[in-house]
């Protein structure tokens, strides 16, 4: 079994050796090819790591796991990982795109091709899903997550665990990889929306709203944790006990590891938790496992025992997980397992994966507006594309794409030609840069990786995009966010489209040709004067590889969209946080005019621009009215709630309908809603369906003052509709 083979080798291991397993760095220079010579492979072979994450190759990886099994006293295989988040090579919508489809079968192949990619090359471990809730637009690291709502964010997090791990956690086939949920806990609440900043909340808060996500990784068998950078409670979650102890693995029952994220451990010397050796303690004995990149474990460990600082088990416990995760990986049947040049050569980056990404990219797409239905785009006349996103590759995929060859992407322009096909004349202007000069010596290089400043001056730069339009029957403005302009370290305090973009986005409306606004971005923007002025626009995130050809197959209306926010998207960055499952107050806004004395603002209502579930469709659906089975429940029984699905307009589609529940008195406040069930359902031109939920106890159940999980009997609310805002209702009693 495996504990009999991990205790059998453990009595083999020297101190040195355990500490060693516990070692993750960075392949820095062993992936320049040095692996032989370099300082880490002379580490690998005194036993000093555990594994290596960020090595991109098969051959290389190879090299570097033969150092370990031939070369080390014990011979033990080194875990690969890597940030494989929205794919491999072939990549997906961002996870936020991903989170938008609601399609949770979509969510699983993604990570599933994801697996088979990587495991391909070499790689056997992720550091996914990122399942982080974030209320915070400001929060540039919205963009790798699932958005504010716990409910879709758990079953998001349950997919991609099955589709990287598949069903048994114990066993891993060759074309499975680890999971890695992550930043536990709470990193999505940094205050201000400032990356790494600290976050503080109520217990309630955290277990009704934050953990579930988490927790359902953790159910769905994931094998290992990544501990956040943040602090929680006042304690940084690396030296967290409570977290990464009682709540983990004592209320949870995890039992994979924990691995901090990139210094974690080094960083709480500036926390103000002590020196590398006072810290390092803190992290082992709070139940973290697997030190990456600080090497404070490596270094400090042993004297911290000698010390009597901590007890040797928090060390072979440790040594343990870390040795454990690498026997479901099979690694010690075969260290070269997922070392196959063959697989490499041959299911990586295919024609089948890439034709799943766009199909599941054209998924992830919200079409905020369709005013006078300019679109989907007719095949004849002449289309402008315009904007500093157009004819960009590097730009298509979005945030950490660390493994593809951002070479390949087509751009915007040569995506909507190929779909258009010959009939249809696609003029290309710039129009501006991605933002102005001033900004972009503050950011250095940072953003669009392959949008080159431009020589030109706006002025000569929107000239011509004006010229463009002039020709064009319509016009399509590729504007928002560059890649990196959203994603780790890149908070804003303004979340609208760059104001040189937003200038030419209002010249090309002036001009009176219909104006189609392609919007990348990884966070929702604040887009009032978009919502107002610009007659069409479609939220395309980043899409990843084949995002060019998923956004041609959306606006020339071969797929009809479908896509549904998962965020909410706020008027100003003043209402921010904003989010839909809020509290009621006891002096709560009734219409929509400003009220002296009730919860509002002067100068803004308090309804966000775009609500979460929002998003429109090519053909419309009408929802009848709420039928509940019952009007009362017993804690044991259940209830069936049933609407009248219609598609009411001339187009087939998908209409993802929302269940969302309202529990009308508690011993605590209790959200005004919340989201409880989805389905995605297919209807033709005119088709009508009746759509049902089974409403049981699990479904009201929340964590009480004293954080017991229950069920309060009294009077619910069923609200049933296609975006939060835009929904019929019912109410029951359970008993
Ligand atoms: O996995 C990431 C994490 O999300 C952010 N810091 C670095 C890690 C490893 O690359």
């Amino acid at each position: 079994t495996m504990e009999q083979y991990v205790d059998a080798l453990m009595r083999r291991m020297t101190l040195e050796e355990k500490i060693g397993q516990l070692n993750l760095p960075s392949a820095g220079d062993i992936t320049t090819g040095q692996a032989k010579s370099s300082d880490i492979a002379e580490k690998i072979r005194r036993g000093e790591v555990g594994g290596l994450f960020n090595i991109k190759g098969v051959e290389k990886i190879r090299d570097v796991q033969r150092i370990a099994v031939e070369e080390s006293r014990l011979g033990i295989p080194l875990i690969f990982g890597m940030d494989v988040i929205h794919g491999y090579e072939t990549t997906f919508p961002i996870p936020l795109g991903l989170t938008a489809t609601w399609d949770m079968e979509a969510v699983e192949r993604a990570a599933r091709i994801s697996a088979v990619e990587a495991s391909a090359a070499g790689i056997c471990w992720t550091f996914s899903p990122m399942v982080d809730i974030a209320r915070d637009p400001r929060w540039g690291r919205a963009s790798e997550g699932i958005g504010e709502d716990p409910f879709l964010g758990s079953a998001v997090a349950r997919s991609f665990v099955y589709g990287y791990q598949g069903r048994d956690p114990m066993h891993f086939a060759t074309d499975e990889i680890m999971g890695c949920v992550k930043h536990y806990a709470l990193y999505g609440a940094a205050e201000a929306g400032r990356d790494y900043n600290t976050t503080d909340m109520s217990r309630q808060r955290m277990y009704n709203e934050y953990f579930p996500p988490y927790k359902a990784a953790v159910e769905a068998g994931v094998g290992s944790v990544m501990a956040s950078f943040n602090e929680v409670d006042g304690i940084p979650a690396t030296a967290n006990r409570w977290l990464m102890t009682t709540v983990l693995r004592e209320q949870w029952g995890f039992e994979g590891f924990v691995v901090t994220d990139y210094t974690g451990i080094y960083e709480m010397i500036a926390h103000g938790l002590g020196d590398l050796k006072e810290v390092s303690a803190r992290a082992v004995e709070a139940g973290v496992d697997m030190d990456m990149v600080s090497e404070g474990y490596l270094g400090t460990l042993q004297q911290s025992l000698e010390e009597g600082r901590i007890p040797l088990s928090d060390i072979d416990r440790a040594c343990r997980l870390v040795l454990e995760a690498k026997f479901k990986l099979g690694l010690f049947d075969d260290p070269y397992r997922y070392c196959d040049p063959q697989r490499a050569a041959t299911q990586i980056y295919t024609p089948a994966h890439r034709a799943e990404a766009r199909r599941i990219a054209g998924e992830s797409f919200v079409l905020l507006k369709n005013e006078g239905d300019v679109l989907p785009l007719r095949r004849e006349g002449t289309i402008a594309v315009v904007g500093p996103l157009a004819a960009s590759r590097a730009n298509m995929p979005g945030t950490w794409s660390v493994a593809t060859d951002l070479t390949k992407p087509l751009t915007l322009v040569e995506g909507l030609q190929q779909v258009a096909g010959e009939g249809v004349k696609i003029l290309y202007a710039k129009g501006s840069n991605v933002i102005r000069d001033e900004e972009q010596e503050r950011y250095a290089t940072m953003f669009g990786r392959d949008i080159p400043r431009d020589g030109r001056t706006d002025k000569q730069l929107l000239d011509e995009a004006l010229a463009a339009a002039a020709e064009a029957d319509v016009v399509v403005a590729a504007l928002g966010e560059a890649s990196e302009m959203s994603g780790e370290s890149s908070s804003r305090s303004q979340i609208g489209i760059p104001d040189v973009q937003q200038e030419l986005l209002k010249a090309l409306v002036a001009t009176g040709k219909p104006v189609v606004l392609v919007l990348f971005t990884g966070r929702p923007l604040t887009l009032e004067w978009e919502a107002e002025h610009v007659p069409a626009m479609l939220n395309v995130w980043f899409g990843g590889t084949q995002a060019a050809e998923a956004i041609g197959d959306v606006l020339f209306g071969d797929v009809n969209p479908s896509g549904k926010l998962p965020v909410t998207f706020p008027r100003s960055v003043g209402q921010i946080p904003l989010f839909y499952n809020h509290k009621n107050t006891g002096r709560p806004l009734l219409g929509d005019k400003f009220e002296k004395f009730r919860s509002n603002y002067l100068d803004v209502p308090n309804t966000p621009l775009y609500p979460f579930g929002y998003g429109l469709s090519y053909t419309t659906f009408d929802y009848g009215d709420v039928r509940l089975s019952a009007s009362e429940m017993t804690a044991d029984g259940s209830i069936e709630a049933t609407v009248r699905l219609t598609n009411s307009g001339r187009r087939d589609g998908v209409e993802v309908v929302q269940l969302y529940i309202r529990d009308r008195v508690g011993s605590s406040t209790r959200p005004v809603q919340e989201l409880k069930g989805f389905q995605r359902v297919a209807l033709k031109a005119g088709e009508s369906r009746d759509v049902s939920f089974t409403i049981d106890v699990s479904l009201l159940k929340y964590y009480d003052f004293d954080l017991r999980y229950v069920a309060e009997p009294g009077e619910f609310d069923v609200m049933i509709g296609g975006a939060s805002d835009a929904v019929k209702q019912a109410s029951f009693t359970l008993k």
